[in-house]
C-alpha cells in the first residue's frame, strides 16, 4: 500500500477505537457528590451537605485554592437529585429552584471562572434511581441539548428504570446527541453496570465507541468491604475489562472513598495504588472542607497520579497471587516504564514479600525505583532479590523506570552515556 494511503487507513481506523470527542484521553478526575452527599435535600436542617449550589460551589473553591486543581482534579460533578420533580413548559428539566437558584448555567460559569469543569446526571428511564425525571427516549435530544446550553462540561447516564432494549437505544442515541449539540461533553455511561458488566451482554468496542468512561459494576460504599469487592469483581474480569480502557475509553470502578469514614491511611493508599493501576477515573467523593491531611496527601501524591495519568493510557494487570495472601500487580507505562504494586489481604501483620524484577518478568537491566508512598529512590538490578514490607489491607507500589543497560562499554562513548540515561529517565512530574 502506498504510505499516505496507509497513514489514512491507520487514521479511520484509529478513529474508531474510542468516542470521536477527543476528550478525556487520560482519565478524568475531579469530584462527585454521590458517594458522601447521597440524596441529602434537607437543606433546612442540615444547610451544610444538602444537595445545593452552594455544596458545589463551596468544593470548587476548595479545588481551586487547595492545590487540587494544578493536579488535575478539575471536574466538579453533580450526581441525582439536583432537578426539580417537574420538567418546565418547554418540557426541559430544571434545577429545584430553591437548592439552586441560581440555576445551573450559572453554576457551570462558575466553575469554568475558576478553571474547573461541571459534571450533571441524568438518568435514561423514566425516572432517575432517587425517583427525579428521567429521560426517556423522546427526551433525549431535548435533554442533551440543556446541558450544553447551559455549558456542562461532563454527562453521567444512569439506567434506572429502564429495560435492556432502551438501554440498548438510549445510550448511544445520548452519544449521538452530545455531539450534535457541538459542545465538547464527557460522556459517562452507567449501562454496562445494568447488564453484568462483562461480555458478551457487554460490547465493549461499541461503548469505547459511544462513551468516555462507564460504570461495569455495582456502587461503591463508605467502606472497605466494598472497595475489596470491587478490586477483586475487576481483576478477577480483567482478561475481558483491561483491553477495554485506552485514550478517551475508561472503565470506571466508581468513586474514590478516601478521606471519608470507612478506609484506613493503609486502605486509602491502597484504593489510590489500585485505581491507578486500573487507570480508572479518579473522582473523589469526600468532604474537601475537612479533609484530613493524611487522606489529602494520599490523594494528591503526584507519583500515583503521574501513573495514573499516564499518556500511553494502557490499564494494569494483577500479575501474581501468592498463597501467602500477596497480590502483585503491573501497569506498562509511556516510554518503557511500569508501576508496580504489592498488596496484602492479609490480617495479621505487616509481611515482608521477597521477589527480584527478574520473577516479575522484567528484562535484563538496571531500574529506577521510587516509592510511590514514602519517595524514596532506589537502583535495582532485574537479578537481586528484594523485600518490601506490605501492612495489612495496606500496598507498597513502585514507579519502575525503563531498564538502563548494563554495558559499561557504552558508557565510555559520550552519546551512549545519554541515551542511556535517558531510557532510565524519572520523568520531572515524579521528583
Ligand atoms: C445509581 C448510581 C450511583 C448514583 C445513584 C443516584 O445507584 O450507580 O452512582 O448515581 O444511582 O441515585
Amino acid at each position: 500500500m502506498h504510505f499516505s494511503l496507509l497513514v489514512f487507513a491507520c487514521v479511520l481506523c484509529g478513529s474508531t477505537l474510542a468516542l470521536n470527542n477527543g476528550l478525556m484521553r487520560t482519565p478524568p478526575m475531579g469530584w462527585l457528590a454521590w458517594e458522601r452527599f447521597r440524596c441529602d435535600i434537607d437543606c433546612q436542617n442540615d444547610p451544610k451537605n444538602c444537595i445545593s449550589e452552594n455544596l458545589f460551589m463551596d468544593m470548587a473553591d476548595r479545588l481551586s485554592e487547595d492545590g487540587w486543581r494544578e493536579l488535575g482534579y478539575v471536574y466538579i460533578n453533580i450526581d441525582d437529585c439536583w432537578s426539580s420533580m417537574e420538567r418546565d413548559e418547554n418540557g426541559r428539566l430544571q434545577p429545584d429552584p430553591k437548592r439552586f437558584p441560581g440555576g445551573i448555567h450559572k453554576l457551570a460559569r462558575y466553575m469554568h471562572d475558576r478553571g474547573l469543569k461541571l459534571g450533571i446526571y441524568g438518568d435514561m428511564g423514566t425516572h432517575t434511581c432517587g425517583g427525579y425525571p428521567g429521560t426517556t427516549l423522546d427526551k433525549i435530544q431535548i435533554d442533551a441539548q440543556t446541558f450544553a446550553d447551559w455549558e456542562v462540561d461532563m454527562f453521567k447516564f444512569d439506567g434506572c428504570y429502564s429495560n435492556a432494549t432502551e438501554q440498548e437505544q438510549g445510550y448511544p442515541l445520548m452519544s449521538k446527541a452530545l455531539n450534535a449539540t457541538g459542545r465538547p461533553i464527557g460522556y459517562s455511561c452507567s449501562w454496562p453496570a445494568y447488564v453484568g458488566g462483562l461480555p458478551p451482554k457487554v460490547n465493549y468496542t461499541q461503548l469505547g465507541e459511544i462513551c468516555n468512561l462507564w460504570r461495569n459494576y455495582d456502587d461503591i460504599q463508605d467502606s472497605w468491604d466494598s472497595v475489596l469487592n470491587i478490586i477483586d469483581w475487576f481483576f478477577d474480569n480483567q482478561d475481558a475489562l483491561q483491553p477495554a480502557a485506552g485514550p478517551g475509553r475508561w472503565n470506571d470502578p466508581d468513586m474514590l472513598i478516601i478521606g471519608d469514614f470507612g478506609l484506613s491511611l493503609d486502605q486509602s493508599r491502597s484504593q489510590m495504588a489500585l485505581w491507578s493501576i486500573m487507570a480508572a477515573p479518579l473522582f473523589m467523593s469526600n468532604d474537601l472542607r475537612t479533609i484530613s491531611s493524611g487522606a489529602q496527601s494520599i490523594l494528591q501524591n503526584k507519583i500515583a497520579i503521574g501513573i495514573n495519568q499516564d499518556a500511553m493510557g494502557m490499564a494494569g494487570r494483577r500479575i501474581l497471587k501468592e498463597k501467602s495472601g500477596i497480590e502483585v500487580f503491573w501497569r506498562p507505562l509511556s516510554n518503557n516504564a511500569s508501576a508496580l504494586v504489592f498488596f496484602s489481604r492479609r490480617t495479621d501483620m505487616p509481611y515482608r514479600y521477597t521477589s527480584s524484577l527478574r520473577q516479575l518478568n522484567f528484562t535484563t537491566g538496571s531500574y529506577k525505583i521510587i516509592d510511590v508512598f514514602t519517595g524514596k529512590m532506589a537502583s535495582l538490578k532485574d537479578s537481586t532479590d528484594f523485600v518490601v514490607s506490605v501492612n495489612p489491607s495496606g500496598v507498597v507500589m513502585w514507579y519502575v523506570s525503563a531498564p538502563a543497560r548494563m554495558n559499561l562499554n557504552h558508557l565510555r562513548r559520550g552519546q551512549e552515556a545519554h541515551r542511556v540515561a535517558e531510557e532510565n529517565f524519572i520523568p520531572y512530574v515524579f521528583l
